[in-house]
């Protein structure tokens, strides 16, 4: 006869979906790794779910409206099982609040990003019948938000390599919130205020994933370059010193950092990408408007000239370097003659890649009161395809520069039927990343996954760079160091 006394209890599981930035996919990380703590475990199908979650993005109102829509379809899911917990959290979570339980009133828990170790605890509350949970962070007499619990200090540690991009590449948070508070964006709101984590933290997390076999680390922040840290002994420790150190770990073979804020762009933070060998040289710095009446306006505190000065300092200073850009088209007041200044600057600057946006105004940030959203739809659009062109082409011709040479890449998995070469041949495909953030496709079989090789580039489009793993063979000719891409 069975003996049923020593099953383990069933697992409970898991559904998430995640939107928004590097720092929301490093959160649903975090909070993976919690749950699994409390039994849980991952599954792709949304029908099977005791937990349902949405990691949410306030930047733009399109982001919002995909879960709005998300949560719309999901309804009849808790009308058949009502057992199911559904949980929104993350920036919007802490934007809209209570709003969303009036908006969609099968929602069980709404938790903001300086909350999420709360999760568990909230979850598990509603699914032993408690009615539906808050927890976001407050808002300070000045209208700005509350100090983020030290909680979260220890809530980093917890990692979970299922969530990763990859196994062997992982997030690490070196800052939390923002200050800059540029007129139009909603994350000092949602995230509040600037807070840089001890380097002892970091690095004890640097050296956690190292041990978990992680070759790669990227540290964020939304303004990663500003990260400093006062030391007991009153000494400044800055993103250059903690650079250094990470430098050090053994196992981490590859370091890079996003997001720069162009003032923050200092000569010691450089000279560490250049003299740091495993540091990338790949430097994202968003200038986000090439026309000083429209910086001036989104509080950016730089001048299209000084943008310009520091970007020419970059390259002065680190040669090979990658440098790539964010861009907003139709901000309020936005004329065509302001537009045309940001095509000069884009065509002047020669970025590995921009990221370009429609301004979208959001509620409560200094440009929803004080400017109106003026710029029809169609003209953003246009905009928006005209500078998306024009940076396609630079991109394309300096993929094109690389045919020919060699170039080392970490291979994160099989490539996707769309990134393929064209004209494939039907062998199994490859993609990877340069240091340089490149991304570049070969034929090669899986056993390489998770290793760096050398690819030699013999085609590219504005986007990818193909190729093929250089041979080993030599006839008595030494090693070519490999370009760093
Ligand atoms: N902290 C980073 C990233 C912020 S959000 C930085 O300062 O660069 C990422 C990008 O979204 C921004 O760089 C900006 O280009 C864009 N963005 C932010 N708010 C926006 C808005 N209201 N409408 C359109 N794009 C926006
Ligand atoms: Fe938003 Fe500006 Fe802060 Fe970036 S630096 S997160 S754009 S306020
Ligand atoms: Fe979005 Fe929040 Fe990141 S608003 S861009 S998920 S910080």
């Amino acid at each position: 006869m069975a003996d049923h006394s020593a099953a383990p209890s069933p697992k409970k599981k898991l559904y998430i979906e995640t939107v928004g930035c590097q720092m929301n996919l490093l959160d649903s990380e975090l909070v993976v790794a919690r749950l699994r703590q409390e039994g849980y475990e991952l599954t792709e199908n949304i029908q099977q779910a005791d937990a349902i979650l949405y990691n949410t993005c306030s930047v733009r109102q399109h982001a919002e409206d995909k879960i709005y829509s998300a949560l719309g379809r999901i309804k009849r899911i808790k009308e058949r099982n009502p057992d199911v917990a559904i949980g929104v959290m993350g920036c919007m979570a802490q934007k809209d609040q209570a709003e969303i339980f009036r908006r969609a009133p099968h929602v069980d828990i709404v938790v903001g990003p300086g909350q999420l170790a709360r999760v568990p605890e909230l979850l598990a509350q509603v699914r032993a019948g408690e009615p539906p949970r808050m927890a976001v962070s407050r808002a300070r007499k000045d209208g700005s938000l509350e100090t983020i619990a030290a909680s979260f200090q220890t809530y980093d540690a917890d990692r979970e390599p299922a969530m990763r991009p990859t196994p062997f590449q992982a997030f690490i948070r070196v800052m939390m919130g923002c200050d800059k508070f540029c007129t139009y964006c909603v994350v000092p709101a949602v995230r509040g205020p600037e807070q840089s984590r001890p380097p002892e933290a970091i690095l004890a997390e640097a050296r956690l994933l190292a041990d978990q076999g992680v070759r790669e680390v990227t540290l964020l922040g939304q303004t990663v370059n500003s990260y400093h840290y006062r030391l007991p002994d009153g000494r400044s420790f800055r993103l250059s010193d903690l650079l250094e150190r990470v430098h050090d770990i053994g196992g981490i073979e590859r370091i890079k950092f996003i997001t720069n804020f162009p003032n923050d762009m200092t000569d010691d933070l450089l000279q560490a990408v250049r003299d740091l060998p495993k540091v990338a040289r790949y430097l994202h710095v968003p200038a986000q408007s090439g026309c000083d009446e429209v910086l001036r306006r989104m509080k950016r505190m730089y001048t299209v000239a000084s943008y310009e000065e520091m970007l020419a300092r970059i390259r002065a200073t680190i040669p090979q370097v990658a440098v790539s850009s964010d861009f907003i088209v139709g901000f309020s007041g936005e004329t065509e003659p302001s537009f045309e200044r940001t095509v000069g600057l884009v065509g002047r600057s020669r970025f590995k890649n921009s990221f370009i946006f429609k301004y979208s105004a959001r509620q409560g940030t200094k440009a929803d009161q004080l400017y109106a959203d003026d710029v029809p739809e169609a003209v953003k659009k246009r905009r928006n395809n005209e500078l998306l062109a024009l940076q396609t082409a630079i991109s394309l011709e300096d993929n094109q520069g690389w045919i020919g040479r060699v170039v080392e890449v970490l291979v994160e998995g099989p490539s996707r039927a769309t990134t393929r070469r064209p004209g494939w041949d039907g062998l199994e495909q490859l993609t990877g990343r340069t240091a340089c953030d490149r991304i570049a496709v070969f034929d090669g079989t899986e056993r390489l996954v998770g290793q760096f090789v050398r690819v030699v580039i013999d085609a590219a489009s504005a986007v990818t760079l193909f190729g093929r793993v250089e041979t080993t063979e030599r006839v008595g000719a030494t090693e070519r160091p490999a370009t760093p891409a």
